[in-house]
Formats: C-alpha cells, sequence, structure tokens
C-alpha cells in the first residue's frame, strides 16, 4: 500500500533581504509518520517552519497540505485546518495561568468555529493531564521550569488537536532523564492522537531514533534525505554536520536495529 501524502513543501525558496534563507527546498511528508529535520545553526528549519505555518511568505514555491493549497494562507487558517507548532524559544503567556494557556490551543485550533469556552476547558484539562501537569493547572506559566514551559508549549498545540504537530528543538536545553520523558510523550501522542511530526532537533541520538525518516538542510538547501542509518552513513552530511565520522557511528550504534 503507498503511503498517503499529508504535507508537501514544493520548491519553497524564502528570502530575508540578499539572505536566502531556503533555496528551492521539496519535502514530502507522509500520514502517520514521524520526520526529523536536522542541519546546522542557520540551516533554516525554523524558517521552514514558519512557511509552513504562514508566518512568513516565500519568494517562490507552494506548500500543499491535505492536497489544499496553504502558501498564502494566514497562521490562524493553517491552525484551524490542522497545523499546529511548538516554539524553539518557548514564548508562554507568563501571566495566564497553565490551563488557560492550553486553553487558548483549543480555542484557535481545529475546532475553532465551533468550540465553547466550557468545551476548550475541558479540552486543555484533558491534555494537562495528558501531557502529566495537571497539578500546575491553576499557577502562572511564570512558575513553570523550562523542561515544563516545553511541555506546556506541547500541550498548547496538542489542544488545537493537530493532524500535523512541528516540533521545534522539544528537547533542546533539557536533561537526559527529561529529554526521555519528552521523548516518550510525543510518542505516545503520536500513537494515540494519529499524529504527523515534524521534528527540529539537535539532539541526535533522539531524532535518529525517534524518526523513521531524516531531512538534512544546510545553508538553506535539502543535502540529503534518507532513514536515520543512511543518514549517518553520508559523508556530505558528517562534514556539514554531524562533525566526524566516529562521532556520526555512535549515533548508528545506539540505533535500534534495523529489521
Ligand atoms: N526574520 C528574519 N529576518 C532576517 N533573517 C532571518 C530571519 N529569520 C531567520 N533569518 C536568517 O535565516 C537563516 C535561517 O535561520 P533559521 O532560524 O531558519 O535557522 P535554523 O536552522 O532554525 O537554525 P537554529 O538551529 O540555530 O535554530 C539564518 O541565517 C537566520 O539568521
Ligand atoms: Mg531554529
Amino acid at each position: 500500500m503507498s503511503k498517503a501524502t499529508l504535507l508537501s513543501v514544493k520548491s519553497i525558496t524564502k528570502k530575508f533581504g540578499g539572505l536566502v534563507a531556503l533555496n528551492n527546498v521539496n519535502i514530502t511528508v507522509y500520514e502517520g509518520e514521524i520526520l526529523g529535520l536536522i542541519g546546522p545553526n542557520g540551516a533554516g528549519k525554523t524558517t521552514l517552519f514558519n512557511v509552513i505555518s504562514g508566518v512568513y511568505k516565500p519568494e517562490g514555491g507552494r506548500v500543499f497540505f491535505d492536497s489544499v493549497d496553504i502558501t498564502r494562507k494566514p497562521p490562524h487558517q493553517i491552525t484551524r485546518m490542522g497545523i499546529a507548532r511548538t516554539h524553539q524559544i518557548v514564548k508562554p503567556f507568563n501571566e495566564m495561568t497553565v490551563l488557560e494557556n492550553t486553553m487558548i490551543g483549543a480555542l484557535f485550533g481545529r475546532l475553532a468555529s465551533r468550540i465553547t469556552m466550557g468545551e476548550a476547558r475541558k479540552k486543555a484539562l484533558e491534555t494537562l493531564e495528558f501531557v502529566g501537569l495537571i497539578d500546575n493547572a491553576d499557577a502562572p506559566a511564570s512558575k513553570l521550569t523550562l523542561h515544563e514551559k516545553k511541555t506546556l508549549e506541547l500541550a498548547r498545540a496538542l489542544a488545537a488537536e493537530p493532524k500535523l504537530l512541528l516540533l521545534d528543538e522539544e528537547l533542546a536545553g533539557l536533561n537526559p532523564k527529561e529529554i526521555e520523558e519528552s521523548l516518550n510523550l510525543i510518542k505516545q501522542a503520536k500513537d494515540e492522537k494519529e499524529l504527523t511530526i515534524i521534528m527540529v532537533e539537535h539532539v541526535m541520538h533522539a531524532v535518529m531514533n525517534i524518526a523513521e525518516r531524516i531531512v538534512v538542510l544546510h545553508h538553506g538547501e535539502k543535502i540529503a534525505e534518507g532513514t536515520p542509518m543512511e543518514i549517518a552513513n553520508t559523508p556530505r552530511v558528517i562534514e556539514a554536520y554531524l562533525g566526524e565520522k566516529e562521532l556520526a557511528l555512535k549515533f548508528v550504534k545506539k540505533l535500534k536495529p534495523q529489521k
């Protein structure tokens, strides 16, 4: 059976003045997969998320979601269609409670046009229970630790009931135990909520283990695409990003044996 395409990024070019942040990038994302998006700082990963979510309009190319051209649609409309994201730099509304922050996800998400405040509250509470932040529901977001703030970003995105979830460095700044907890949560969310996920990540052993396929960006160009094993053995990726072959092989060794 062939896999259904959920998102198609076609020949996207995004410039900031003279800087070409994305140069003719093509990516297909299949329904139900976790796609890892990796590459050095400044490669264009967050810019691609901003193009997909409608924050930036590209100079060239098109983005199709569920076969609909979303390239020129405003962000709120794209969220309603079923794309939610987390931000690399966490930005909760600090003065609002954890529950209120999560309700925003539900109120602006897939059900935005027909959800009541009561239903949004219920959805937010369920989501906080799911991610393990329920005990903090009434605390102001400013009181959370970094790990909890990252989890709140995830909760807000999940409360929108997306089909496609864009995770921008969800694991950055976390300690190994927190990384493991977050990875388990992401896997559980994917399975229980039938999500498709694009995951931007610098924590290599994590993304190499959780993603089924990896795309590598470098200077705004896609330089490689393949299974984690293929990527860790691609000389151009080792040279541009992974550093030494020995280091790349370490990630391979940590990989589960391939069936
Ligand atoms: N709003 C903007 N205005 C001008 N330049 C920008 C803007 N956003 C991004 N850039 C530039 O575009 C390039 C790609 O940036 P981007 O944030 O997409 O990289 P990234 O791959 O997410 O990097 P990192 O791993 O550090 O988060 C960089 O050179 C960055 O300085
Ligand atoms: Mg980034």
